[in-house]
Protein backbone atom coordinates (compact mmCIF):
# COMPACT_ATOMS: atom_id res chain seq x y z
CA UNK A 1 0.00 0.00 0.00
CA UNK A 2 1.12 3.12 -1.08
CA UNK A 3 2.38 5.77 2.12
CA UNK A 4 0.18 8.89 2.39
CA UNK A 5 1.72 11.92 2.02
CA UNK A 6 0.89 15.18 4.71
CA UNK A 7 1.55 18.21 3.22
CA UNK A 8 1.55 22.03 4.68
CA UNK A 9 -0.54 24.22 1.74
CA UNK A 10 0.02 28.04 1.52
CA UNK A 11 -3.83 29.22 2.44
CA UNK A 12 -3.22 32.63 2.02
CA UNK A 13 -1.04 35.31 2.13
CA UNK A 14 0.37 36.91 5.19
CA UNK A 15 0.43 40.39 6.69
CA UNK A 16 3.18 40.94 9.16
CA UNK A 17 4.15 37.83 10.38
CA UNK A 18 3.00 34.34 9.33
CA UNK A 19 0.67 33.33 11.40
CA UNK A 20 -1.20 29.39 11.57
CA UNK A 21 -4.07 31.04 9.17
CA UNK A 22 -1.90 31.11 6.49
CA UNK A 23 -1.63 27.29 6.59
CA UNK A 24 -3.48 24.10 5.35
CA UNK A 25 -2.38 20.48 6.14
CA UNK A 26 -3.45 18.23 3.61
CA UNK A 27 -2.90 14.22 3.20
CA UNK A 28 -2.63 12.23 0.19
CA UNK A 29 -1.66 9.13 -1.16
CA UNK A 30 1.80 9.29 -2.68
CA UNK A 31 1.82 7.69 -6.22
CA UNK A 32 4.75 5.76 -7.95
CA UNK A 33 7.30 7.46 -9.98
CA UNK A 34 6.95 6.81 -14.32
CA UNK A 35 9.77 6.68 -16.45
CA UNK A 36 13.15 9.02 -15.91
CA UNK A 37 11.22 10.27 -12.23
CA UNK A 38 11.89 9.31 -8.70
CA UNK A 39 10.40 9.32 -5.39
CA UNK A 40 12.18 10.68 -2.10
CA UNK A 41 10.71 10.62 1.42
CA UNK A 42 11.64 14.03 2.76
CA UNK A 43 14.78 13.92 5.80
CA UNK A 44 15.15 17.27 6.59
CA UNK A 45 13.80 20.65 5.28
CA UNK A 46 16.00 23.79 5.33
CA UNK A 47 13.93 26.55 6.93
CA UNK A 48 14.64 29.75 5.01
CA UNK A 49 13.95 33.39 5.81
CA UNK A 50 13.26 33.72 2.00
CA UNK A 51 10.23 31.52 2.78
CA UNK A 52 8.63 34.97 4.00
CA UNK A 53 9.24 36.50 0.59
CA UNK A 54 8.00 33.51 -1.81
CA UNK A 55 4.42 33.70 0.44
CA UNK A 56 3.99 36.93 -0.78
CA UNK A 57 1.96 38.54 -4.72
CA UNK A 58 3.97 40.03 -6.71
CA UNK A 59 7.53 40.19 -8.46
CA UNK A 60 10.47 38.94 -7.66
CA UNK A 61 13.84 36.87 -8.48
CA UNK A 62 11.35 33.40 -8.60
CA UNK A 63 7.30 33.37 -8.49
CA UNK A 64 5.67 33.20 -5.50
CA UNK A 65 4.13 30.09 -4.15
CA UNK A 66 0.33 30.36 -5.29
CA UNK A 67 -2.20 29.89 -2.64
CA UNK A 68 -3.21 25.87 -2.72
CA UNK A 69 0.55 25.01 -3.37
CA UNK A 70 2.51 23.22 -1.38
CA UNK A 71 4.76 25.35 0.35
CA UNK A 72 8.43 25.69 -1.56
CA UNK A 73 10.95 24.18 0.68
CA UNK A 74 14.72 22.80 0.14
CA UNK A 75 15.53 20.09 1.78
CA UNK A 76 17.50 16.84 1.95
CA UNK A 77 15.74 13.65 0.86
CA UNK A 78 16.06 9.95 0.21
CA UNK A 79 15.46 7.87 -2.81
CA UNK A 80 12.69 5.42 -2.35
CA UNK A 81 11.46 4.57 -5.16
CA UNK A 82 13.36 5.11 -9.19
CA UNK A 83 13.14 4.81 -12.44
CA UNK A 84 16.16 6.94 -13.42
CA UNK A 85 19.28 5.08 -12.95
CA UNK A 86 21.50 8.81 -11.91
CA UNK A 87 19.45 8.26 -8.46
CA UNK A 88 18.99 4.64 -7.04
CA UNK A 89 17.00 3.72 -4.37
CA UNK A 90 18.88 4.56 -1.24
CA UNK A 91 20.46 7.69 -2.35
CA UNK A 92 20.54 11.17 -0.31
CA UNK A 93 19.62 13.91 -2.59
CA UNK A 94 19.40 17.73 -2.30
CA UNK A 95 16.26 19.88 -4.11
CA UNK A 96 13.33 21.08 -3.32
CA UNK A 97 10.84 18.87 -2.01
CA UNK A 98 8.58 21.50 -0.69
CA UNK A 99 6.74 21.02 3.12
CA UNK A 100 5.78 17.01 2.58
CA UNK A 101 6.74 13.77 3.36
CA UNK A 102 7.16 12.81 0.06
CA UNK A 103 8.03 14.29 -3.31
CA UNK A 104 7.48 12.65 -6.15
CA UNK A 105 10.05 14.23 -9.07
CA UNK A 106 9.11 13.68 -12.98
CA UNK A 107 11.90 13.43 -15.58
CA UNK A 108 11.20 16.67 -16.57
CA UNK A 109 11.34 18.69 -12.81
CA UNK A 110 14.73 16.32 -12.25
CA UNK A 111 17.25 19.05 -13.64
CA UNK A 112 15.12 21.80 -12.80
CA UNK A 113 14.90 21.29 -9.37
CA UNK A 114 18.34 21.06 -9.26
CA UNK A 115 18.42 17.74 -7.71
CA UNK A 116 21.98 16.46 -7.27
CA UNK A 117 22.96 13.76 -4.84
CA UNK A 118 25.16 14.45 -1.95
CA UNK A 119 27.97 12.76 -0.66
CA UNK A 120 27.35 11.97 3.52
CA UNK A 121 30.81 11.33 3.52
CA UNK A 122 31.51 14.83 3.16
CA UNK A 123 29.57 15.98 5.30
CA UNK A 124 26.52 15.40 7.62
CA UNK A 125 23.09 15.62 6.51
CA UNK A 126 22.28 19.08 8.34
CA UNK A 127 25.78 19.92 7.51
CA UNK A 128 24.28 19.41 4.02
CA UNK A 129 21.79 22.11 4.03
CA UNK A 130 24.06 24.58 6.06
CA UNK A 131 27.57 25.59 5.09
CA UNK A 132 27.60 22.61 2.09
CA UNK A 133 23.95 23.62 0.92
CA UNK A 134 22.37 26.90 -0.01
CA UNK A 135 23.10 29.34 3.16
CA UNK A 136 26.86 28.14 2.76
CA UNK A 137 26.90 28.72 -1.29
CA UNK A 138 25.26 32.17 -0.27
CA UNK A 139 28.19 32.80 1.96
CA UNK A 140 30.92 31.97 -0.37
CA UNK A 141 29.90 33.51 -3.50
CA UNK A 142 28.88 36.76 -1.71
CA UNK A 143 31.93 37.03 -0.16
CA UNK A 144 34.45 35.59 -3.14
CA UNK A 145 32.12 37.21 -5.54
CA UNK A 146 31.05 40.40 -4.52
CA UNK A 147 32.93 41.05 -1.43
CA UNK A 148 36.29 40.32 -3.29
CA UNK A 149 38.31 39.94 0.59
CA UNK A 150 41.85 40.80 0.66
CA UNK A 151 44.10 39.68 3.59
CA UNK A 152 43.80 42.31 5.98
CA UNK A 153 40.82 44.08 5.46
CA UNK A 154 37.97 44.58 7.95
CA UNK A 155 34.91 42.70 7.39
CA UNK A 156 31.33 43.18 9.21
CA UNK A 157 28.67 40.91 9.05
CA UNK A 158 24.92 40.63 10.53
CA UNK A 159 22.73 38.18 11.66
CA UNK A 160 26.49 36.45 12.75
CA UNK A 161 25.49 33.50 14.32
CA UNK A 162 22.88 32.38 11.50
CA UNK A 163 23.65 30.01 8.49
CA UNK A 164 24.65 32.70 6.00
CA UNK A 165 26.50 34.79 8.88
CA UNK A 166 28.80 31.54 10.07
CA UNK A 167 30.21 30.78 6.85
CA UNK A 168 30.87 34.32 5.79
CA UNK A 169 32.87 35.28 8.98
CA UNK A 170 34.77 32.04 9.12
CA UNK A 171 35.68 32.13 5.14
CA UNK A 172 36.59 35.82 5.13
CA UNK A 173 38.83 34.44 8.12
CA UNK A 174 40.60 32.18 6.63
CA UNK A 175 40.56 34.85 3.82
CA UNK A 176 42.64 36.70 6.38
CA UNK A 177 40.50 39.49 7.13
CA UNK A 178 39.54 41.08 10.58
CA UNK A 179 36.24 39.94 10.78
CA UNK A 180 33.42 41.39 13.59
CA UNK A 181 30.18 39.90 13.87
CA UNK A 182 26.50 41.70 14.51
CA UNK A 183 24.21 39.44 16.34
CA UNK A 184 21.25 39.22 18.76
CA UNK A 185 22.39 38.58 22.17
CA UNK A 186 25.17 37.08 24.39
CA UNK A 187 25.65 33.77 23.62
CA UNK A 188 25.30 33.92 19.71
CA UNK A 189 27.91 36.63 20.29
CA UNK A 190 30.36 34.82 22.70
CA UNK A 191 29.74 31.32 20.25
CA UNK A 192 31.06 33.46 17.12
CA UNK A 193 34.05 35.05 18.88
CA UNK A 194 35.53 31.78 21.17
CA UNK A 195 33.99 28.78 18.84
CA UNK A 196 33.97 30.39 14.94
CA UNK A 197 37.29 32.51 15.88
CA UNK A 198 35.23 35.98 14.57
CA UNK A 199 37.97 39.11 16.04
CA UNK A 200 34.55 40.52 17.63
CA UNK A 201 30.77 40.46 17.65
CA UNK A 202 28.74 43.35 18.43
CA UNK A 203 25.17 42.53 20.59
CA UNK A 204 22.76 44.77 19.10
CA UNK A 205 20.19 43.71 21.17
CA UNK A 206 22.23 45.54 23.97
CA UNK A 207 23.75 48.27 23.46
CA UNK A 208 24.35 50.51 19.89
CA UNK A 209 25.69 49.04 16.89
CA UNK A 210 27.49 52.76 16.33
CA UNK A 211 29.44 52.51 19.78
CA UNK A 212 30.27 48.47 18.79
CA UNK A 213 31.81 49.60 15.18
CA UNK A 214 33.53 52.46 16.53
CA UNK A 215 35.13 50.30 19.01
CA UNK A 216 35.99 47.31 16.76
CA UNK A 217 36.34 48.73 13.43
CA UNK A 218 38.86 51.60 14.58
CA UNK A 219 39.76 51.37 10.79
CA UNK A 220 36.91 51.69 9.24
CA UNK A 221 34.73 48.90 7.22
CA UNK A 222 35.64 47.69 3.77
CA UNK A 223 33.23 44.80 3.40
CA UNK A 224 29.77 45.21 4.98
CA UNK A 225 28.22 41.33 4.49
CA UNK A 226 24.35 42.66 5.11
CA UNK A 227 21.94 39.93 5.82
CA UNK A 228 19.41 42.33 7.87
CA UNK A 229 19.23 45.27 6.42
CA UNK A 230 17.12 48.16 8.09
CA UNK A 231 19.00 50.57 10.52
CA UNK A 232 21.89 48.23 10.96
CA UNK A 233 22.60 48.82 7.41
CA UNK A 234 22.69 52.80 7.86
CA UNK A 235 24.49 52.35 10.81
CA UNK A 236 27.52 50.54 8.87
CA UNK A 237 27.37 52.76 5.51
CA UNK A 238 28.44 55.48 8.16
CA UNK A 239 31.62 53.69 8.76
CA UNK A 240 32.52 52.67 5.82
CA UNK A 241 36.30 52.68 3.93
CA UNK A 242 36.84 54.04 0.38
CA UNK A 243 36.26 51.48 -2.06
CA UNK A 244 34.08 49.93 0.02
CA UNK A 245 31.91 46.41 -0.65
CA UNK A 246 28.21 46.30 0.69
CA UNK A 247 26.94 42.62 -0.02
CA UNK A 248 22.95 43.42 0.22
CA UNK A 249 22.11 39.47 1.09
CA UNK A 250 18.56 40.04 2.69
CA UNK A 251 16.71 42.33 4.58
CA UNK A 252 15.43 39.95 7.61
CA UNK A 253 14.37 43.07 9.95
CA UNK A 254 12.25 43.96 6.26
CA UNK A 255 10.74 41.19 5.60
CA UNK A 256 7.19 41.17 7.89
CA UNK A 257 6.83 44.95 7.83
CA UNK A 258 3.64 46.03 7.49
CA UNK A 259 4.50 49.61 6.05
CA UNK A 260 7.55 49.97 3.13
CA UNK A 261 10.52 48.61 3.31
CA UNK A 262 12.75 51.07 5.38
CA UNK A 263 15.88 51.65 2.83
CA UNK A 264 19.07 53.14 3.44
CA UNK A 265 19.03 56.98 4.64
CA UNK A 266 22.81 57.33 4.43
CA UNK A 267 23.63 55.81 1.13
CA UNK A 268 25.65 58.90 0.28
CA UNK A 269 28.26 57.56 2.04
CA UNK A 270 28.93 55.23 -1.09
CA UNK A 271 29.10 58.27 -3.20
CA UNK A 272 31.83 59.86 -0.90
CA UNK A 273 33.62 56.92 -0.65
CA UNK A 274 33.53 55.76 -4.22
CA UNK A 275 31.91 52.48 -2.53
CA UNK A 276 29.24 50.10 -4.25
CA UNK A 277 26.38 47.73 -2.99
CA UNK A 278 25.33 44.91 -4.82
CA UNK A 279 22.59 42.29 -4.58
CA UNK A 280 23.38 38.58 -4.54
CA UNK A 281 20.64 35.66 -5.53
CA UNK A 282 22.52 32.61 -4.42
CA UNK A 283 20.62 30.46 -7.19
CA UNK A 284 22.53 32.67 -10.49
CA UNK A 285 25.56 30.24 -8.88
CA UNK A 286 24.10 27.18 -9.32
CA UNK A 287 26.64 25.95 -11.75
CA UNK A 288 29.75 26.85 -9.74
CA UNK A 289 28.03 25.14 -6.33
CA UNK A 290 30.50 22.51 -7.11
CA UNK A 291 33.77 24.31 -6.43
CA UNK A 292 32.43 26.25 -3.40
CA UNK A 293 31.18 22.34 -2.04
CA UNK A 294 34.80 21.11 -2.73
CA UNK A 295 36.62 24.15 -1.14
CA UNK A 296 34.07 24.34 2.00
CA UNK A 297 34.44 20.50 2.77
CA UNK A 298 38.07 20.72 3.00
CA UNK A 299 37.77 23.50 5.49
CA UNK A 300 34.70 21.66 7.58
CA UNK A 301 37.43 17.98 7.47
CA UNK A 302 40.60 19.73 8.52
CA UNK A 303 38.49 21.95 10.96
CA UNK A 304 39.09 25.57 9.87
CA UNK A 305 35.32 25.55 9.79
CA UNK A 306 32.99 24.82 11.94
CA UNK A 307 29.34 24.46 11.48
CA UNK A 308 26.31 24.67 13.67
CA UNK A 309 22.38 23.48 13.13
CA UNK A 310 20.07 24.29 15.11
CA UNK A 311 17.94 20.83 14.26
CA UNK A 312 13.82 21.07 15.47
CA UNK A 313 12.51 17.20 15.02
CA UNK A 314 9.05 16.85 14.21
CA UNK A 315 6.46 16.82 11.01
CA UNK A 316 5.33 18.49 8.47
CA UNK A 317 2.98 20.32 11.84
CA UNK A 318 5.30 21.61 13.16
CA UNK A 319 6.30 23.43 10.25
CA UNK A 320 4.47 27.05 10.75
CA UNK A 321 5.35 27.36 14.08
CA UNK A 322 9.26 26.32 13.81
CA UNK A 323 9.53 29.12 10.82
CA UNK A 324 8.76 31.84 13.12
CA UNK A 325 11.69 30.83 15.15
CA UNK A 326 13.65 32.81 11.85
CA UNK A 327 12.18 35.91 13.04
CA UNK A 328 11.95 36.25 16.63
CA UNK A 329 15.89 35.62 16.86
CA UNK A 330 15.14 32.02 18.40
CA UNK A 331 17.34 29.81 16.27
CA UNK A 332 20.59 29.24 17.05
CA UNK A 333 22.51 28.54 13.56
CA UNK A 334 20.86 27.25 10.42
CA UNK A 335 17.22 26.38 11.11
CA UNK A 336 16.36 22.59 10.07
CA UNK A 337 13.06 20.66 10.54
CA UNK A 338 14.17 17.01 10.30
CA UNK A 339 11.23 14.80 9.62
CA UNK A 340 12.49 11.53 9.28
CA UNK A 341 15.85 9.83 10.70
N1 LIG B 1 20.35 36.55 -1.52
C1 LIG B 1 20.33 35.24 -1.40
O1 LIG B 1 20.48 34.50 -2.36
C2 LIG B 1 20.11 34.67 -0.03
C3 LIG B 1 20.26 33.30 0.23
C4 LIG B 1 20.10 32.84 1.55
C5 LIG B 1 19.78 33.75 2.56
N2 LIG B 1 19.62 35.06 2.26
C6 LIG B 1 19.32 36.05 3.29
O2 LIG B 1 20.37 36.00 4.25
C7 LIG B 1 19.87 36.40 5.52
C8 LIG B 1 20.25 35.34 6.56
O3 LIG B 1 19.60 34.12 6.23
P1 LIG B 1 19.91 32.81 7.08
O4 LIG B 1 19.28 31.68 6.38
O5 LIG B 1 21.36 32.76 7.37
O6 LIG B 1 19.08 33.09 8.42
P2 LIG B 1 19.66 33.03 9.90
O7 LIG B 1 20.64 34.15 10.04
O8 LIG B 1 20.09 31.66 10.20
O9 LIG B 1 18.37 33.31 10.77
C9 LIG B 1 17.76 34.54 10.80
C10 LIG B 1 18.38 35.45 11.89
O10 LIG B 1 18.10 36.80 11.56
C11 LIG B 1 18.19 37.57 12.72
N3 LIG B 1 17.09 38.54 12.77
C12 LIG B 1 15.76 38.29 12.77
N4 LIG B 1 15.08 39.45 12.84
C13 LIG B 1 16.00 40.44 12.87
C14 LIG B 1 15.94 41.85 12.94
N5 LIG B 1 14.75 42.50 12.98
N6 LIG B 1 17.09 42.57 12.97
C15 LIG B 1 18.27 41.95 12.92
N7 LIG B 1 18.42 40.60 12.85
C16 LIG B 1 17.29 39.87 12.83
C17 LIG B 1 18.10 36.61 13.91
O11 LIG B 1 19.39 36.55 14.49
P3 LIG B 1 19.77 37.45 15.77
O12 LIG B 1 19.39 36.63 16.95
O13 LIG B 1 21.22 37.65 15.61
O14 LIG B 1 18.95 38.70 15.67
C18 LIG B 1 17.77 35.28 13.26
O15 LIG B 1 18.30 34.20 13.96
C19 LIG B 1 18.37 36.58 5.35
O16 LIG B 1 18.10 37.95 5.15
C20 LIG B 1 18.06 35.81 4.09
O17 LIG B 1 16.91 36.27 3.43
C21 LIG B 1 19.77 35.53 1.00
Amino acid sequence: MNPMNRQIRLAQRPVGLPGPQCWQQTEEAVAQPQEGGVLLQTLALSLDPAMRGWMNEGKSYIPPVGIGEVMRAGGIGRVIASRNEAFPVGSLVSGGPGVQDYCLVPAEMIKRSGLTRIDPRMGSVSQWLNVLGMPGMTGYFGLMDVGQPKAGETLVVSGAAGAVGQTVGQLAKIKGCRVVGIAGGAAKCEWVVKELGFDACIDYKSGTVKDGLKQHCPDGVDIYFDNVGGEILDTVLMRINRKARIIICGAISQYNNTSAVQGPKNYLSLLVNRARMEGIVVFDYAPRYGEAVAEMATYLKDGRMKSREDVVRGTVADFPATLLKLFNGENFGKLVLQLAD
